[in-house]
């Protein structure tokens, strides 16, 4: 099947089969994408992309479920590393004292950014909900959701304790910079 990205911002006109995992597409496309992609099924966590503003593990992507005739936006580590996002994420990770391992830095930086969005959504929603009781609230996220979603990422590098300040941390770098959240 025929397949339109931009992957990293660089366009791709791709053929190819529809039973293949995006992880393994690419790979084939970008050499350094795989360099900890061990598993190949949902258990490393370290396939993680931003594909079409959702954050998702490549390797359960068959070709098939992308549109032929859309064009997919696919955002690996590579140029997010490059955002203001991890920048401020790096930031918290020194302040906190706490970092990913190696093996895991790339995935579960990601992971820990789409953690930070939600908690946004969810204080902007909470906000809202109690602006109009007429009380002003300011909850981040729920403490089993957080550490259900970080079970994607297999390695237990950081404590759910240091994740939960380092999210924190960055929503009040990005609410102190007034919404300037790229
Ligand atoms: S390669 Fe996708 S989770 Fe390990």
């Amino acid at each position: 099947m025929k397949l339109t990205c931009i992957i990293d911002e660089k366009k791709y006109d791709l053929n190819v089969s529809s039973d293949k995992p995006l992880s393994r597409i690419l790979n084939e496309v970008i050499p350094t994408f795989s360099i900890n992609n061990a598993c190949k099924g949902a258990s490393c966590g370290n396939c993680m992309i931003i594909l079409d503003d959702d954050y998702t593990l490549a390797c359960l992507i068959p070709a098939f479920r992308l549109k032929s005739d859309k064009i997919h936006k696919i955002q690996t580590y590579e140029t997010f590393s490059k955002t203001v996002l991890a920048h401020d994420i790096e930031r918290a990770y020194a302040e906190v004292g706490s970092k990913p391992c190696y093996q895991c830095y790339a995935s579960k930086t990601l992971l820990i950014s789409s953690l930070i969005l939600r908690a946004e959504k969810a204080v902007e929603v909470e906000s809202y909900i109690s602006s109009r009781k007429g009380k002003a609230k300011n909850n981040l996220l729920d403490r089993s959701f957080t550490s259900n979603e970080l079970i994607i990422s297999g390695c237990e590098c950081m404590e759910l304790t240091h994740i939960e300040k380092i999210i924190k941390l960055v929503c009040e770098y990005r609410s102190k910079r007034n919404g300037i959240h790229k």
